[in-house]
C-alpha cells in the first residue's frame, strides 16, 4: 500500500501513545509464566506484541483483552503446555529470541517459524549460548528459523560474556537461567536495555564499566499489575517531526524514560532540540514523564559509539533528523542495523540515494552528504516498520510532501500512526 503525506504546516496538541514494545512483550511473557492472574494496562497491541500473545495462548495461557487491559492467567513454573502445532511469530525478533529461552526449559518440543524478514534474521546468537546451557535447539543450516526446540536432557547455569551488545540475546539467556536452581551470570560490557532485569528484579553489579547480571529460579515472577509507559521509540518519530516542523508545540504524555533508552533524547537535545521534560515519576520500576517538543534549529553532532545500543531502534529517525540539520550526519559502529527487520543501513541508503540525496554507505553505518539538487519524495518501507515511519516523517517535512510504498508494516509497532498524525498535524 502506498501512503501519501502532505507537507506538515503546523503541529499542535498532545498524544498518549501506547505502551513500550519491549516492556509489553516482557509483561505478557512474565505474566504467562507467573502462577495466577496479572493485569497489564496500556499494553501495546501491535502486530509484534499480538504475536507474543498468540504464542502464549497456544502454550495454554488464558489471555483476555478487555477495555485495553490485558488480563493473563499464568501457568506457573514449567506449567506451559505443548502447543498442538508450530508457533508462528510473524515479524517479531523479540518474541522469537526471548521465547526460545523460555521454551528451552520446558518438557515438550516446539517449533518456531516466522515471516520472510524474521526467517532471514540471525539466530545462532541465541542458539549457541542456550545450547551451551544444555538446551537442545536446532536452526536451519545458516542459523535462521525455523527453530526446533526439544526438551533438554540436562540444563546447567553458565557464566557468559556477551560477544555482542544485544538485549534480546541477554534476555534469552536470562530467561533460561530463570528456570535453573544455580545462578547464571551474564557479563555485559556495553549496556543494553535492561527491562528484563528491572521487571524480574535481578541482581546487577557494576564492576569496572561492566555489568554483571545474575539470575536463578529465585527470581521466577509472581503475578503482577503493571502500567506500561508509552513507547519512547515510537515517540521518537513524533519528536523529530515536531522539532523540524514550523509552528510546533506538542506534548507526549507518560513516555518511558529508562536511561538505557533515552539516548535519542540526549542526542536530539545536544543537536539543539527544544525538548522539556515534566511530571517525571517512577512507577512499576520504570521512570516516565511528559515531553514538550517545540520547533528548533538542529545541527549535527558526533555520536558516541557507546550510545549505539541505547539508540539502536532510533537510528533511522535520527538519520532523518540529521539530514535536515546543519552539517553532515554520520553514524558508525552500527553494524547491528544490518540484522534488524530489514538491513537498515541498506534501506536508509537506498531511500536517500533513490531520492537524489547523496549518501556514503559503510559496512557499519553511513554518512549523508549535502543535497545539491531538490530531493524527490518516493520512498520504500522495505517491509520494515521503522523505515516506513521514518520516511513518512521525511515526507511531511518536504515542501511537496512524499509517499511511502509498503507502508502497512507500520502496524508491527504502531497501528495508530496515521490517526495520531492526523490528530496533531495541520496540513
Ligand atoms: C529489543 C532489543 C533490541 C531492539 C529490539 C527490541 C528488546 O534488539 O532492536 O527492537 O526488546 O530486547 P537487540 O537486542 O537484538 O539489539
Amino acid at each position: 500500500m502506498i501512503q501519501k503525506f502532505n507537507h506538515a504546516n503546523k503541529i499542535n496538541g498532545g498524544l498518549k501513545l501506547a505502551g513500550d514494545k519491549s516492556i509489553s512483550h516482557r509483561a505478557v511473557m512474565f505474566a504467562s509464566l507467573a502462577d495466577g492472574i496479572s493485569e497489564i494496562r496500556n499494553c501495546l497491541l501491535s502486530e509484534d506484541v499480538i504475536s507474543t500473545i498468540h504464542a502464549f495462548k497456544k502454550l495454554g495461557c488464558e489471555i483476555d483483552i478487555i477495555d485495553q487491559i490485558v488480563k493473563i492467567s499464568g501457568l506457573g513454573f514449567l506449567g506451559l503446555r505443548k502447543p498442538i502445532d508450530s508457533l508462528y511469530l510473524g515479524n517479531s525478533g523479540t518474541t522469537t529470541r526471548l521465547l526460545s529461552g523460555i521454551l528451552a526449559a520446558q518438557k515438550f518440543e516446539s517449533l518456531l517459524t516466522g515471516d520472510d524478514s524474521l526467517s532471514r534474521r540471525p539466530m545462532n546468537r541465541i542458539i549457541e549460548p542456550l545450547n551451551l546451557m544444555g538446551a537442545d535447539i536446532t536452526g536451519s543450516r545458516d542459523g535462521t528459523l525455523p527453530l526446533l526446540i526439544r526438551p533438554s536432557k540436562k540444563l546447567k547455569s553458565i557464566q557468559y560474556k556477551m560477544p555482542i551488545a544485544s538485549a534480546q540475546v541477554k534476555s534469552s539467556i536470562l530467561l533460561l537461567g530463570l528456570h535453573l536452581e544455580d545462578t547464571t551470570e551474564i557479563i555485559e560490557e556495553t549496556p543494553t536495555r535492561n527491562h528484563t532485569e528491572n521487571m524480574l528484579g535481578l541482581e546487577v553489579v557494576n564492576v569496572d564499566q561492566k555489568k554483571i547480571i545474575r539470575v536463578s529460579r529465585r527470581n521466577y515472577p509472581e503475578p503482577f499489575d503493571l502500567d506500561v509507559p508509552s513507547d519512547i521509540s515510537t515517540a521518537a518519530f513524533f519528536i523529530v517531526l515536531g522539532l523540524l516542523a514550523d509552528n510546533c508545540e506538542l506534548t507526549l504524555y507518560n513516555v518511558l524514560l529508562n536511561e538505557t533508552r533515552t539516548g535519542v533524547l540526549q542526542i536530539l537535545k545536544e543537536m539543539g532540540g527544544d525538548i522539556t521534560l515534566s511530571n517525571i515519576e517512577k512507577l512499576n520500576g520504570e521512570k516516565r514523564g511528559d515531553l514538550i517538543v517545540r520547533s528548533s534549529e538542529l545541527k549535527n553532532i558526533k555520536i558516541d559509539k557507546r550510545l549505539i545500543p541505547n539508540i539502536i531502534d532510533e537510528i533511522p529517525i535520527l538519520a532523518a533528523a540529521g539530514f535536515f540539520a546543519d552539517g553532515e550526519f554520520e553514524i558508525r559502529n552500527a553494524e547491528e542495523l544490518r540484522h534488524k527487520e530489514s538491513d537498515r543501513i541498506k534501506s536508509i541508503c537506498s531511500n536517500f540515494k533513490n531520492n537524489n540525496i547523496p549518501i556514503v554507505e559503510f559496512a557499519d553505518g553511513f554518512k549523508i552528504e549535502e543535497c545539491k539538487i531538490p530531493p524527490t519524495g518516493k520512498f520504500n518501507s522495505f517491509g520494515d516498520h521503522r523505515i516506513a515511519m521514518t520516511f513518512s516523517i521525511v515526507s511531511m517535512l518536504f515542501k511537496n510532501g512524499g509517499e511511502v510504498n509498503g507502508f502497512e508494516c507500520c502496524a508491527v509497532s504502531n497501528p495508530h500512526f496515521i490517526d495520531q498524525i492526523n490528530s496533531i498535524v495541520k496540513f
